[in-house]
């Protein structure tokens, strides 16, 4: 397994829609393996492709007890809201809270490309719709007021400064 580099704020990839998704090969199966590798190092509980550099509908997650390969994914139903403190490791995991849906149906390939569906709650359920996201091109950050948003951006700045 190989540790990848974690793209951050404001890198361009992380602003773009990735490619889908369309060999299920052992390229792929390898590039997960480095995937979870750089998620655990990180102590992440989810990480996308575009946060490893790479402009893919892709992601990998283990958190809460739910521990899988999705690409391709798409959001199809949602339900309720939570609100809770999030962060990104692409945005040096500074926190901040943020609305989500409570419940959440996430639709997405495997890596031998069988579709599948999953329902999650909670904190699993927040890092679907964090990780689905990040495949859009949208960061947590771009969900916060403009006010929150200048908050966690300078705690950003800092810490890369002084970190
Ligand atoms: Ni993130």
């Amino acid at each position: 397994m190989t540790g990848l580099k974690i793209t951050e704020y404001p890198a361009v990839v992380l602003a773009e829609v990735g490619a889908p998704v369309e060999q299920f090969d052992a390229e792929l199966a390898k590039l997960c393996e480095d995937m979870f590798e750089t998620m655990y190092a990180a102590e992440g509980v989810g990480l996308a492709a575009p946060q490893v550099g790479l402009g893919l509908r892709l992601f990998v997650m283990d958190c809460d007890g739910i521990k899988l390969v999705a690409a391709n994914p798409e959001i199809v139903a949602e339900e309720g809201e939570q609100v809770g403190e999030e962060g990104c490791l692409s945005v040096g995991k500074i926190g901040a809270p943020l609305k989500r849906p409570m419940r959440v149906t996430l639709r997405a390939q495997d890596m031998q490309g069988n579709w599948y569906e999953r329902t999650a709650e909670g904190l699993a359920a927040r890092c679907f719709h964090h990780e689905t996201d990040h495949c859009d091109g949208t960061l947590f950050i771009d969900r916060l007021t403009p006010l929150k948003r200048d908050m966690v951006k300078k705690k950003f700045q800092k810490q890369k400064k002084w970190g």
